[in-house]
Formats: C-alpha cells, structure tokens, sequence
C-alpha cells in the first residue's frame, strides 16, 4: 500500500474519535470569550474615557515592542492560510457529503483562532502606536504570498506541525502579555494571556491527535516527525513583509526583536521539541522498522544538537526600521 493510502486509512480510523477531541479541547461557541470582553465598548458613553486610558498606557511600551506585537497580529490575521491548507490534508474532506469529522475539526478550530487576529487588530488600531495602513499592506501581502511548511498534504507532519507550533504561539503570546502587565498595560495583558490559553488547548488537541496516530502507525510517525525536524519548522509567517519590500525580508528582522526581546528564542524551540518527545515517549517506541529506529535516534539526540548550537547564536541590536511603527519617541 502507498504512503498516502496508509495515511488515509489511519485518519478514517481516528475519525470516529475527533467529536471526542474537540469536546476535550475546544470551548462551546456560546461561553467562550469574544473580542468585546476586552475591548471598549463603542455603544457606551465610556468608549472614549476607556480608549483613552488605553492609548496612554500604550505611551508605556517600546519600540521592539510594537513591531513584536503587530507580527504576532499579522500573524494571526493570515488565518485564511492556515484553514485552506488544513481542508486540503490528506483526510480530511470537506466534500464528502457526510461531515467529515477532521474538516468539522478544522473549521472548529478556524473560528476558535478567528478571535485572535480580531481582539488585536482592534486593540493595535485603538492604541494610536502603529502605522495601520502598514499593517494592513503587510497582512494583505502574507495573505497573498501563502506559505510552505515544508508539510505537503501529509496529516502526520501537519500535526506535527502545530503542535509545535500552538507552543510557539502560546509561549510567545505568553511573554507579550506578561511585559505588557508589567508596564501596566493590564488590559492588553489580559488579551494576550487569554489568547495564550486558547493555543495551549489548541497544542493539547494536536499532540493528542499525533499521539493516537502513533498507537496506529509508529513507522509512519516517527518518520514523518524526523523529516519535520531536519528540515526545520518554519513560522507560518516566514513569507513576512513590508510594502515594497521583498519577500521574507521583514520576518527576519522580526524573529531576531523577537529574540532580542525573549519572547521567541532558539531555546524556546529546543523545549518545545523536547516535551513533544516527552509526551510521545518517543525514546521508548520499540518494535520500529530499522528507518524508524533511526528516525528515533535522530529525533533523540537532536535536542542536546540544538543546544550546542544555539549557544554560538548570537542576537546584536540593529538599524532595521519597521514602517509599521514610528520609532521616534519610543522607549
Ligand atoms: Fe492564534
Ligand atoms: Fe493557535
């Protein structure tokens, strides 16, 4: 049987199961939060008293600040990316006339991360410190470049895929909030503490999907795991740029504020792929074809690789100006 069909027939086989999965870790539509819990209120006579105060506590954060802030934004506004890639994986199917439970999955989590990008956009809108009409070029542009993740329609990488990176996205939203919190920007701290959550659930929900996968097909997983790892997980938003300029050229200079800032880091990305090992107990997989015992290995030793690496990195300031925000004036 091909690669593919294998796939195919283990994504049937867990189908049943996925009602179960977004029960466990998605919220019903009618209690979760909405982007108005957090935001003023524009039919209320405090809308204005209430924008105010955000936009003089927004006077509080910096420069490396911002531009982090309105990436992780744009980040989570090229959504449409995301959900159109998931519906062309290998099993789910939108189309098969009987609700396919990982297309029902799918959709459920588009509407859960839709919250995202919307509670920020608004909230960077009203706090007066970005250049919006950039932000939007940018958005529009990442919308339109799209993305390879290096996954193609294989479900076994794309979970392996977010998995890490609904870490990623929960670390990072994470350590946004609490230095808002910190320069007292309680409501935005709020925001994006409550975001964080939504993608730890949504991290809890995929490694459990690659968890079931390995009970059906070991071989197939942790090879797929391994051809992840050595080519590296990109950010979704690798394509990132600015108006006129070049592809790619502003995520870079993203990822070392980023860095720069601690809220992303080459050591957040070695933990991450250590706890995925941890949870797929991957170290005591036994009974692997030869290919997947080297898969394991690799996958094994690959964490204490990274960390020597990573400590030769280095991160130094530099001159790049993101058009998104002003830099005059910043902290
Ligand atoms: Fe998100
Ligand atoms: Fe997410």
């Amino acid at each position: 049987m091909s690669l593919k069909n294998i796939r195919l027939e283990v994504m049937q086989a867990i189908e049943p199961q996925v009602q179960g999965f977004m029960d466990s870790f998605l919220v019903p539509i009618e209690e979760i939060w909405q982007p108005s819990d957090f935001l003023p209120d524009s039919q209320s006579d405090d809308f204005f008293s209430e924008t105010e105060q955000i936009r003089e506590e927004a006077k509080e954060l910096g420069y490396d600040f911002w531009v982090t802030l309105v990436a992780d934004t744009i980040t989570e506004e090229a959504l449409p990316t995301y959900e159109s890639w998931l519906m062309d994986v290998e099993g789910v199917d939108q189309h098969d006339g009987r609700d396919n439970g990982w297309s029902k999955w799918v959709r459920a989590w588009t509407a859960e991360e839709n919250r995202h990008g919307d509670v920020l956009n608004k909230y960077l809108y009203l706090s007066g410190r970005v250049n919006m009409r950039e932000v939007e070029i940018t958005t529009q542009h990442l919308i339109a470049d799209g993305f390879d993740i290096g996954t193609d329609r294989d479900p076994y990488k794309n979970f392996v895929y977010t998995s890490f990176q609904e870490l990623a996205t929960n670390i990072s939203h994470k350590r946004v909030g609490k230095m808002a919190k910190k320069k007292g920007n309680k409501l935005l701290g709020k925001m994006c503490s409550i975001i964080a959550g939504d993608e730890m659930r949504h991290h809890l929900a995929y490694r459990e999907f690659v968890k079931t996968i390995l009970g059906e097909d070991p071989n197939g997983m942790i090879e797929a795991f391994a051809d992840m790892m050595k080519r590296k997980i990109v950010m979704p938003a690798h394509f990132l740029r600015e108006s006129g300029e070049s592809i790619g050229v502003a995520f870079e200079q993203f990822s070392n504020c980023a860095q720069r800032l601690g809220v992303y880091t080459a050591q957040d990305y070695i933990e991450i792929l250590q706890k995925l090992n941890n949870y797929w107990e991957i170290g005591n997989l036994n009974g692997l074809s030869e290919q997947a015992e080297k898969a394991r290995d690799y996958l094994m030793n690959l964490p204490g690789r990274l960390e020597r690496i990573a400590g030769r990195m280095q991160f130094g300031e530099d001159q790049y100006k993101f058009k998104w925000v002003e830099a005059n004036g910043m902290l």
